[in-house]
This record gives C-alpha cells, sequence and structure tokens, in this order.
C-alpha cells in the first residue's frame, strides 16, 4: 500500500479536444450517414439515459444490479485487500458505491473525459467514503493511461460496468481491453458487466421501450448538435428506430428521415431522402462464451463469471496474465 498522505488529488491527463462540427460533418459525409453515440450524452441525454435505467423493458441495469446484490461478497473474497478499484468512465451510480462497500479498497481512481463531471463526482464519493484515496484521473478511457504513482504496489481492479464494452465494435472492444490489461498490470482484476444475446423480441423491446423514453433519447442527439453547433435539424422530421441485426450480433439505433429534407450544420449543407437512415449506436451482445474468447485475446484470464437465471447479463470477474 502505497497512498499514504493525500486523501484526494486531482490528475489531468488534458485529453485532446476533439472538433465536434468536422467529427459530425465527416460522418453524414459516409454512406450510410452515422453519428457517433457520444452525441447522445449533452445533459439532458445522461438524464434521459437515467431515466431508461429505470424502465421495466430495459432489463440489464437491474439485472447486473440483482448480480452485485448476489454475487458482490464472493467478488470481494476473490480479489481480496489493500486495493485500488479503477472506474472506466466516473460514476456516482449506485454500482460503484456497492462495490466500494464490499471491496474496502485502499483507493479509487475514477477516469472520465468530462471534468466537471468527473471532479463533482468524486468528490461525493470522497466525502461519502471518508477512509477512502480517491484519485480522479481526467483522461480519455479508450487510449493508454498511466495511473497515479500513490497506487503504485497496489493490486488494481478495473471497473467496466453496463455493458458500455457492447458501444464499441468488437475490434475496438480487444484494443480496449488489451490496453487495460496493460493498465491493470499483470495479476490486475477487470470486473465487467456485458449484456447477452436472446431471443430478438426482448433486446428489441429494451430499446423500443413503450414510453418512447429511448426515442427521445436518441432524437436528443439533433438537439444537442443544434445547440452546441449551428445546426437545423427539425426534430419532428426523424423518427427513432432499433432492430436487432443478428448477423452482426447487436442492436442498432438509427434516425429515420421522414420526408426529403436539407440538414444546415455551420456552413456545410446535407441532403437526407425521405426514408433514408441515420445510425447512431451499435450494442454488441455477446453469449459468454464469445465474451470469454473475446477477453482472452486480450490478455485476460476468465476467473469467475456469474449469470441472472434467465442469461440474460453476464458479470465477469477477469484476470490480466
Ligand atoms: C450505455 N450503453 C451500454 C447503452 C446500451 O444499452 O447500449 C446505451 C443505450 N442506448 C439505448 N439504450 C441504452
Amino acid at each position: 500500500m502505497n497512498a499514504a498522505g493525500q486523501q484526494f488529488a486531482f490528475f489531468d491527463l488534458h485529453p485532446p479536444v476533439d472538433d465536434m462540427t468536422a467529427e459530425v460533418q465527416r460522418g453524414l459525409q459516409e454512406s450510410p450517414k452515422k453519428l457517433s453515440p457520444k452525441f447522445f450524452y449533452d445533459e439532458r441525454g445522461s438524464r434521459l439515459f437515467e431515466a431508461i435505467t429505470r424502465l421495466e423493458a430495459y432489463y440489464p441495469t437491474r439485472t447486473e444490479l440483482g448480480l452485485f446484490d448476489a454475487h458482490l461478497q464472493q467478488i470481494a473474497a476473490l480479489i481480496g485487500q489493500d486495493s485500488c478499484v479503477v472506474e472506466y468512465g466516473s460514476g456516482s451510480s449506485l454500482k460503484i458505491r456497492k462495490l466500494l462497500q464490499a471491496l474496502a479498497p485502499s483507493a479509487y481512481v475514477p477516469i472520465d473525459i468530462s471534468k466537471d463531471f468527473l471532479l463533482s463526482n468524486a468528490q461525493t464519493l470522497a466525502k461519502d467514503f471518508p477512509s477512502l484515496h480517491v484519485f480522479p484521473v481526467c483522461a480519455d478511457f479508450s487510449q493508454a493511461i498511466a495511473l497515479p504513482p500513490q497506487t503504485n504496489g497496489m493490486h488494481r481492479v478495473g471497473f467496466f460496468p453496463g455493458s458500455s464494452i457492447g458501444n464499441f465494435e468488437p475490434e475496438q472492444a480487444r484494443t480496449f481491453l488489451t490496453r487495460v490489461a496493460g493498465t491493470l498490470g499483470r495479476g490486475g482484476h477487470l470486473l465487467i458487466g456485458v449484456d447477452c444475446k436472446k431471443e430478438t423480441k426482448t433486446l428489441e423491446l429494451a430499446y423500443n421501450d413503450p414510453d418512447g423514453v429511448t426515442a427521445q433519447f436518441n432524437l436528443n442527439a439533433l438537439a444537442h448538435l443544434n445547440r452546441v453547433l449551428d445546426a437545423d435539424f427539425n426534430l419532428r422530421a426523424f423518427a427513432h428506430e432499433a432492430h436487432y441485426n443478428e448477423d452482426l450480433g447487436c442492436i442498432q439505433m438509427f434516425l429515420r428521415s421522414l420526408v426529403e429534407q436539407r440538414v444546415d450544420i455551420c456552413d456545410e449543407h446535407f441532403h437526407f431522402a425521405a426514408g433514408e437512415c441515420l445510425h447512431t449506436e451499435n450494442s454488441y451482445k455477446y453469449a459468454p462464451a464469445e465474451f470469454a474468447q473475446l477477453a482472452g485475446s486480450a490478455g485476460f484470464d476468465c476467473q469467475q463469471q456469474w449469470l441472472d437465471e434467465k442469461a440474460y447479463f453476464g458479470l465477469y470477474l477477469l484476470r490480466a496474465r
């Protein structure tokens, strides 16, 4: 253990700021047109996502929380003491609180690209867990990251819940996991939640909820671009769609143009045909054996996996080789 002294220290790795206009314009020049799912998450989008996680139709969050409640004591016993929890994407959520309570780690390192959000979550958790050393790191977690030196010598435990791994393309997921294995070091653990493949009906209902919250979440990406870039999307002229692509093993979300229309972003014009789709998200689903294989190819052994009784969702404790 090496966290002596400092209880809270902030590390700013100054992640490069993307040129959002250029990125959006590039995506809309492609065929089919596409938009990165990161544009969902402005303040309203983050609130809408929270609302999605509470929906009856969206089973992943409550299923993962059920697995936590059932198995966190066993997970804590497998991980052991004097650990440093490294959370990929900072959360103030129930999940990290449950993990910190069960593990009682020496240090907690949340990593997030959004500085204000990261700092406010980290400060709240530091207040609520007064004996914990908290070292927030502002960085792009999909890149290689040097962890704070205060955590040297601690047993590192990565935490990546919520099936966020599913929003990477499989090759990107492998690259990300390989980097995480390198950051955690040999013997380091990764606790990761992954949504399973299942019947199409259940998957499609989760992304086409009857209350229309996912539709609002999807359309909000356009409202976000209108606000932040100089764009003029007419939200009433697009409709939410989500389908399970069985060949790829992923849910694909789109915004379908209801009419022929032109959209301006800064000084560029984009033409949409009636019925044309803008692709906004892929959410890959992995059968347990498939995920173990992906993790294996990224330098992890699967120490243990837990599934709920319907095998809807998997929680995996991986160990870096
Ligand atoms: C954040 N991510 C894991 C969610 C998912 O299920 O892929 C995002 C989401 N998109 C629509 N509903 C939820």
